[in-house]
């Protein structure tokens, strides 16, 4: 027989795919494929990780709730294993969030409170400062995937390790969108541990600050943040789950690329990704192209366009202005 005891065992070991028609350069890029994951994203990881190391370490125990400011993804990684394990879980999200991941969130039992997306990170309404009180209030667990090093570190345990074995540690570099930074992060330092040769390059919207941190060593301007339409990337700030010390370079990516090469990825290799996805393997191409035939170039896709179909379709694309995404894709040159 093979059966696994619950879908959680189903974990990790996802594919590696070559890109060979998105992409027709001489370098090597291939994409790690993370919507193989059970909950279909990047961040099934962290959620047991985070949950598994607060047991560990006393701090959730049984009966008691979790509570977690996320933009979705990281809310269904977490609400599966709170299923599992028999705990309550509050999801706080920004306005942004699209309806396919408050249904999920709400499927699993999960309660999810929607937060005004255009204040400060530190006003009360935000959603990280309602999920502080909620904690505060409920005296409830907070897992705070910014600053876990959980979550860093379930991608140094489980995601690096697997590229490292899925590439034979052939790859020379490391492209990876910038969230809260722990995927990028965690992988880079396991991969720069086995061969510090290895060039990672990070991935981050137009008016976040981790491309304006890397080059200037401070913060942006407050009036230079400004909102982009890329689900799950970048941030107003940097959180100890971003480790810059493993980071050579920061693409940064503006909406319209990133939407036009969801739709170019679909209608040339058959692979639909979110729009972090799409930043993330244009900035990987372009990494690419500039690279001899030997480079072996890994980026990773987070989650599935299908997460995010209310968006991705003519209407919602048009009302932004980024319906050109959809019917122009550009051709391979
Ligand atoms: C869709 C999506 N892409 C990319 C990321 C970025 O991953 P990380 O937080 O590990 O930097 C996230 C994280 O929230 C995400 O939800």
């Amino acid at each position: 027989m093979d059966l696994r005891n619950d879908i959680l065992e189903t974990l990790g070991n996802t594919p590696m795919v070559r890109l060979s028609r998105y992409h027709r350069g001489g370098a090597l890029l291939a994409a790690k494929l993370e919507f193989f994951n059970p909950g279909a994203s990047v961040k099934d990881r962290i959620g047991i990780a985070m949950i598994e190391a607060a047991e560990r370490e006393g701090l959730l125990r049984p009966g008691m709730t979790i509570v977690e400011p996320t933009s979705g993804n990281t809310g269904l990684g977490l609400a599966m294993a709170a299923v599992l394990k028999g705990y309550k879980l509050i999801c706080t999200a920004s306005s942004k969030i699209s309806k396919e991941k408050v249904a999920l969130l709400e499927a699993h039992g999960a309660q999810v409170i929607i937060c005004p997306v255009d204040v400060a990170s530190d006003d009360p309404r935000s959603y990280t400062k309602v999920a502080e009180r909620i904690r505060d209030e409920q005296g409830a667990f907070l897992p705070y995937q910014y600053f876990n090093p959980a979550n860093p570190g379930a991608h140094y345990e489980t995601t690096g390790p697997e590229i490292w074995e899925q590439t034979d540690g052939q790859l020379t570099h490391w492209v990876a969108g910038i969230g809260t930074g722990g995927t990028i992060s965690g992988v880079a330092k396991y991969l720069k541990e086995r061969n510090p040769a290895i060039q990672v390059v990070g991935v981050d919207p137009v008016g976040s600050v981790y491309g304006f941190f890397l080059r200037h060593g401070h913060m942006p301007p407050p009036e230079e943040l400004g909102l982009y339409l890329i689900d799950g990337i970048g941030q107003s700030y940097v959180p100890d789950s971003y480790w810059p010390d493993y980071i050579d370079d920061v693409v940064t990516v503006d909406d319209a690329t990133a939407y036009r090469s969801i739709f170019e990825l679909a209608r040339t290799e058959a692979i639909f990704t979110g729009s972090s996805g799409g930043a993330a393997v244009w900035a990987a191409r372009e990494v690419a192209r500039r690279l001899p035939d030997d480079a072996f170039v890994v980026t990773l896709l987070p989650d599935s366009g299908e997460r995010y179909l209310s968006k991705l379709n003519e209407e919602w694309l048009s009302q932004k202005g980024l319906d050109a995404a959809l019917h122009d894709p550009p051709a391979q040159d």
